[in-house]
């Protein structure tokens, strides 16, 4: 029996309160192992001298898990339900903290990579959600540093220790902050090194004025602090950019940079595509150019809808001759049934969506190429067989669904349509194109095509608007270029002239 929805979305909000206790219990062990670690000789003596200030420190961290547990519960329920967004989050936490515990500890406090963490969320997460938990890591590091014996650990005298505590926050806190805006418009992952050499310039201001009162006592412990501080910062671009690839790897997630990458022409299956279904490749270069307008005009991701549609097609590989786009002379589907022609036609989302799954590529693109049709009906095959038999069941010539579930496999939907008919069609002037706009959307719409996906009907009269002014980009009206030629002296001649032996 299929479970209901409100049932199967508390068994998931159960999964993520367990995963929540989990994480805290994990975050708990590792901030004893750094207080072992402190301390080896006398780390038991120092948890009995300081039994307050370890209460404190399991119910602060306790208090700040819980508070990312609400922020999620109440500004992004969606995230929450999928128990791999709960570990991507905490493990972020986790090695952030043990990265910069090793830096403070063995290599000097002011070397903490601080905003390794705020670049990481940002690509992995969102800005919204990166500025959030990197208030949340902030105020991690301050309780650790508060309430535990990593500050006297590395170097900090008593004297110093509350101005420490304070400008470390604010430190954290800031210069995180300025790496998320600076790394928000990295488009490659080498700008992303740049990130942390931009964030060392508010993180230096802050720094100078900080530690200004130490320079009159000691100038070179004010030259080092500075010094450490810059390290931190770049630090913080190398390790981000090190580590990235792993968490993209580990939790599948779509970084800018890895749909960069999968749209590149050298991207394993685009070659194959470009080589095996030369028709193809070029369908969906177009497609992808009108996906990418389109997602823009509605404000959604328009490098995931440019990557979904460069391989919403690429089920067409285990059979390219079977598809209009790359046959020339020979139709196989002269030579056989309707039916097992409409069987060739529909399987090509399953394929797809096959393909790209046994090649490792994002689900979210998977998706779309097993959604781009819908239970659409293959209308030609069909006519083909009541033409042919009297009868046919239109379930045998319909795709297999299922519907789009996002507002990017419509896009695409819509795109793919319409990208056809137009190739089609002779005369492209904007009104044509914009009826053929109009007609497809109309047409999905009747049948139930977006009823399971978000998009509006405002962003579909967007969509096609948009699809009319970027067609007419790609079919534009080529100018008329005289008849004229010339001759080897480079002197313009009547083209008749030019005829050998008149
Ligand atoms: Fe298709
Ligand atoms: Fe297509």
């Amino acid at each position: 029996m299929k479970e209901k929805k409100s049932t199967k979305v508390g068994r998931k909000l159960g999964y993520s309160v367990a995963a929540f206790f989990g994480c805290y219990a994990a975050m708990i062990l590792l901030i004893f192992l750094m207080t072992v670690v402190n301390d080896p000789a006398n780390w038991y003596g120092y948890l009995a001298q300081h039994s307050s200030e370890s209460l404190s420190l399991l119910v602060s961290v306790f208090f700040l898990f819980a508070l990312v547990y609400f922020y999620y519960l109440f500004e992004d329920f969606e995230t929450l339900l999928k128990i791999k967004n709960i570990f991507l989050i905490f493990t972020l936490l986790f090695a952030s903290t043990v990265i910069c515990y090793i830096f403070g500890r063995f290599i000097h406090y002011y070397s903490r990579p601080v905003a390794m963490f705020a670049i990481l969320a940002i690509f992995l997460l969102n800005r919204r959600q990166a500025i959030f938990l990197n208030f949340i890591f902030g105020l991690l590091l301050f309780v650790i540093d508060l309430c535990t014996n990593t500050l006297t650990a590395s170097g900090i005298t008593a004297s110093g220790l509350t101005t420490q505590l304070f400008s470390s926050f604010l430190i954290t806190f800031l210069s995180g902050t300025f790496a998320v805006f600076f790394a928000g418009s990295a488009k490659t992952r080498g700008s992303l090194l740049l990130t942390g050499v931009y964030t060392a310039v508010p993180t230096v201001i802050l720094v100078l004025l900080f530690n200004l009162p130490e320079v009159t006592k000691d100038w070179i412990d004010y030259v080092s602090a500075v010094g450490f501080r810059i390290l931190a910062c770049i630090l913080s671009g190398v390790l981000a950019l090190a580590l990235l690839p792993l968490f993209e790897r580990a939790f599948n997630r779509l970084t800018v940079f890895r749909l960069r990458e999968l749209t590149s022409t050298d991207a394993a299956l685009l070659v194959r595509l470009k080589k095996e279904a030369p028709g193809t490749f070029n369908h969906s270069l177009i497609v992808a150019q009108l996906a990418e307008s389109c997602a823009v005009a509605i404000g959604e991701n328009a490098e995931l809808a440019r990557a979904a549609a460069y391989y919403h097609d690429v089920g067409k590989l285990k059979e390219p001759e079977g598809f209009t786009e790359n046959q020339t002379d020979y139709n196989l589907h002269d030579e056989i049934t309707p039916e097992l022609s409409a069987d060739i036609i529909r399987s090509h989302t399953k394929n797809g969506y096959d393909l790209l799954i046994a090649n490792h590529l994002p689900k979210e693109i998977a998706r779309v190429a097993l959604e781009h049709h819908g239970t659409l009906p293959i209308k030609y095959f069909y006519d083909k067989a009541v033409r042919y038999s009297g009868d046919a069941d239109l379930r045998d010539f319909s795709y297999f669904g299922p519907l789009p579930q996002t507002r990017i496999a419509a896009i695409i939907m819509i795109s793919d349509a319409v990208e056809a008919a137009v190739r089609a069609m002779a005369d492209r002037s904007p009104e044509q194109v914009e009826k053929i706009c109009r007609s497809v959307i109309e047409e999905r719409m009747d049948l139930g095509q977006f009823d399971e996906c978000d998009i509006t009907m405002k962003e579909l009269s967007v969509v096609r608007l948009t699809l009319v002014e970027a067609l007419s980009g790609v079919h534009h009206h080529r100018v008329q270029y005289p008849n004229i030629q010339f001759n080897r002296d480079r002197k313009a001649v009547n083209p008749d002239e030019e005829k050998p032996n008149g």
